[in-house]
């Protein structure tokens, strides 16, 4: 099928999928779910951001790194550049962060609430140049779904 026909699918499915429920991490591990039914990318998951630090949410697929600092690798330049970062080959970016030395390519896309960032959604491959124009224009408006039903103060418990 056409890539853009499965997203088309997938961004109908995630709306659905949250539109009843009120819980930012019910959500996003359903959301890391379907885009992996979708796809089968080598890692699909989210970073909240807690305090100065990026902090592992909800995912799918192997172990990965629990915490990532303002600024650092793919996942904290995103953060603090308030953007998508696409990167065609992790070896050519500097400061990226090897959770799993499989990781070929990746995505960064952060969640915002208004101007503010309160996490991302990261998908990685096994292949390089996975993601292109068409993955960010699709997962962007997943994201936003995602966005959308985090509470106004962001995840950080007890805040
Ligand atoms: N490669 C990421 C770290 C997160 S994991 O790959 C799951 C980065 O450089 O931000």
């Amino acid at each position: 099928m056409d890539k853009n026909e499965t997203y088309k699918t997938l961004l109908a499915q995630v709306r659905a999928m949250v539109k009843d429920e009120s819980d930012p991490i019910a959500n996003m591990a359903n959301v890391a779910a379907l885009i992996q039914e979708a796809f089968h990318f080598w890692w699909t998951g989210f970073y909240r951001v807690i305090g100065n630090q990026l902090v592992l949410g909800p995912f799918q697929g192997p172990v990965a790194c629990t915490r990532i600092g303002f600024g650092k690798g793919v996942c904290g330049t995103a953060w603090k550049d308030k953007k998508t970062i696409v990167v065609e080959d992790v070896e050519q970016f500097p400061g990226h962060i090897a959770c799993s030395s499989e990781s070929r390519s990746e995505i960064v896309i952060p969640l915002y609430k208004g101007e503010e960032v309160v996490g991302v959604l990261d998908i990685d491959s096994e292949r390089l140049a996975t993601f292109d124009a068409i993955d960010k224009e699709w997962l962007e408006q997943i994201a936003e779904v995602v966005a959308d039903k985090i509470p106004l103060r962001g995840m950080e418990v007890g805040h």
